[in-house]
């Protein structure tokens, strides 16, 4: 019996597997809104066999964008580019659809990684990013400006507005994007937070935002549907943000209701030395559960069945996000499932695909003869 493919139950979602497509920002959205790409993307991931498919970091208002490319979800455009997408997933696949809902701070208004990430001054069409405080990301770069009260409450209203837009597409889960560097992550960090009100300096003070923010949303999207949380368990920069702080941090939202964390690293500062391997983030995710309690869902160079079997078997964390591997396999959990004895839902124009050495990959199927 797989445990990577035993079902679990997040709130009232019922998940047919452990195995998530973690969010990736695919920077094809045009004024926010869904393109041709996000429809084949989508749709192609939807069918991997894992029991959830996230949709990439979704900005809750145009200037939280991480570049001019990213998908936002903030006015009716945005909401209708993404209506037939999901109407095609819930045709096709059985796969639950969480989305990830982002802001991006001082990182907003890059250029996308392949035109080499660095920021858009205004005068090259980019905008003024904000930011907790007027600290740049890197060295050189214009600061942000730091949000005033009023920008707080804008930004938590945003959350609001795009929970509520995400209710109406139908969307199962949100993930409230608080890592990698981006606004929640920054409040976060002493690196990128020096504000000197409620919202900065001690530990209770830096959480305040993020904790507000997960409030709102959960208290915007039903009651039965779940919302859990990414965070960065490190800054990997001595005096940054650590595991200790994010422990803290995890039983803080476990009081406000909080479904599950996913447990990421990195981001905040260029300065960051990170030990890449294997599962090199797996720990944080243990850590996490065993000191809270809280179901956890581990992320990064997750690449086999077999270790993701271990990871889920073995109780350090309750699930598994895959990001570059769903990319380069986007039938990782047929894959699997056919190593480890589990079963994935198909659709019947692929029933064919079987191996005939294969038993029941894909459940109680019929094969023609034709
Ligand atoms: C193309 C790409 C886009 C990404 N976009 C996001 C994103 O929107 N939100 C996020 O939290 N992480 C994002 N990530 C990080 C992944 O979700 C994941 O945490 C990371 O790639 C490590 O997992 P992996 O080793 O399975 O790729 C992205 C990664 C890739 C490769």
């Amino acid at each position: 019996m797989s445990a990577l493919f035993t079902p679990i139950k997040l709130r009232g979602l019922n998940l047919a597997n452990r195995i998530m497509v973690a969010p990736m920002c695919q920077y094809s959205a045009v004024d926010g809104e869904a393109s041709d790409w996000h429809f084949t993307h989508i749709n192609s991931l939807a069918l991997s066999g894992a029991a959830v498919f996230c949709i990439e970091a979704t900005a809750v208002e145009a200037t939280g964008r991480i570049t001019p490319g990213c998908l936002g979800l903030y006015n009716d455009a945005t909401e209708a580019a993404l209506r037939p997408i999901l109407a095609s997933v819930r045709k096709r696949s059985k796969a639950a659809v969480m989305m990830q809902l982002a802001h991006a701070g001082r990182k907003a208004s890059s250029h996308t990684p392949w035109e080499g990430g660095q920021l858009i001054p205004v005068t090259e069409g980019g905008w003024r990013a904000e930011g907790p405080s007027a600290i740049p990301h890197k060295d050189g770069e214009p600061p942000p400006l730091a949000f005033d009260a009023a920008g707080l409450q804008r930004v938590r209203d945003a959350f609001v507005a795009a929970a509520q837009r995400a209710e109406r597409l139908g969307i199962d889960a949100i993930e409230v994007h608080s890592a990698h560097g981006y606004l929640l992550h920054q409040f976060l960090s002493p690196i990128a937070n020096r504000r000197t009100d409620q919202y900065g300096g001690s530990l209770e003070n830096r959480m305040r935002f993020p904790l507000e923010v997960f409030d709102a949303v959960r208290d915007a999207f039903p009651h039965d549907k779940p919302v859990g949380l990414r965070v960065s368990c490190t800054d990997w920069v001595e005096g940054g943000w650590d595991i200790a702080q994010t422990i803290e941090f995890a039983g803080e939202l476990k009081k406000h209701g909080v479904d599950w964390i996913d447990a990421s690293s990195g981001g905040v500062s260029p300065l960051q030395k990170i030990p890449l391997g294997p599962g090199y983030q797996v720990p944080f995710a243990q850590a996490i559960r065993e000191a809270t309690g809280l179901p956890t869902i581990a992320v990064g160079l997750i690449t086999e069945a077999r270790q993701a079997e271990e990871i889920v078997a073995s109780g350090k964390a309750d699930m598994v996000a895959l990001a570059r591997a769903m990319l380069y396999d986007p039938r990782w959990g047929w894959h699997a499932a056919a190593e480890l004895g589990g079963e994935v839902f198909a659709p019947p124009q692929y029933w064919r695909s079987q191996p005939s050495t294969q038993k029941a990959l894909f459940g109680a199927t019929t094969f023609g003869t034709r």
